[in-house]
């Protein structure tokens, strides 16, 4: 069989004691186990509206907009552990209770594992660029997984996704421009200025020094 080709390679990465021992005693509140099809009022004990962010990295964006918006719910996804313990740690430290995290594959998890129509955002966040045309294949945002995107988010929902990669920004928008369940929230098209609700994550952060710009995408579900 062939194996599928990921959006990510699984980097062994030093994780430090911290972050093990988070991911050893907190994975059990706040980790959600990928093994059957989520009922997402179930795992945060209530309706509320439930925003979905892929690829976490550490976790601080999640953070901060649980934070900010109680009374929503907020998971994320990631296979990273070192970034995984942190954002255990964070949640804890701040005593959210509308944070849960998964440690998988994003596509796994939006084709086998999420309800049709059960986001009501979803966000992506400097996913990896793959800058060489040889591994373009690897990128995340294809029209296949825009799809998948439009399956599991609701009518009147949100996507937001944003790069500091030129050429990915507009392979992005591309893509998202043929997909007629997408409508562009900037009126005529194109880039969106950065939102005010869009916390600056660390990868943003280095980008910055070294000078890079940011594209944001903002696109409305049907
Ligand atoms: C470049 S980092 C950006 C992290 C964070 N959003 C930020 O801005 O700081 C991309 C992250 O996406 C994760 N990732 C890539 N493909 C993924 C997938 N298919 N499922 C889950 N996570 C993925 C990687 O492990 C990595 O942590």
């Amino acid at each position: 069989m062939t194996q599928p080709i990921r959006s990510f390679v699984r980097r062994s990465g030093r994780i430090t004691k911290a972050q093990q021992h988070a991911l050893d005693t907190l994975w059990s509140i706040y980790g959600v186990d990928t093994d059957q099809m989520l009922d997402l009022d179930t795992l945060f004990g209530r309706k509320a509206e439930k925003h979905f962010e892929i690829g976490f990295g550490r976790g601080d964006t999640l953070v901060t907009m649980a934070k900010t918006h109680p009374e929503h719910d907020y998971f994320g996804i990631d296979v990273h552990r070192p970034g995984i313990g942190h954002l255990l740690m964070e949640i804890k430290a701040a005593q959210l209770t509308n944070v849960r995290v998964l440690c998988a594959d994003a596509v796994d998890v939006l084709q086998y594992h999420l309800p049709p129509q059960s986001l009501d955002t979803v966000y992506l966040f400097f996913p990896d660029p793959w800058p060489k045309k040889r591994h373009h294949k690897r990128r995340l945002v294809q029209s296949d997984f825009v799809q998948l995107l439009a399956g599991r988010i609701k009518s009147g929902g949100c996507l937001h996704l944003a790069t500091d990669w030129q050429n990915y920004a507009e392979h992005i928008l591309q893509v998202l421009e043929a997909a007629p369940e997408f409508v562009n929230c900037v009126t005529g098209g194109g880039f969106s200025p950065r939102p005010s609700t869009r916390p600056l994550t660390k990868f943003e952060q280095r980008g910055l020094r070294l000078g890079h710009d940011v594209w944001d995408l903002l696109y409305l579900r049907q």
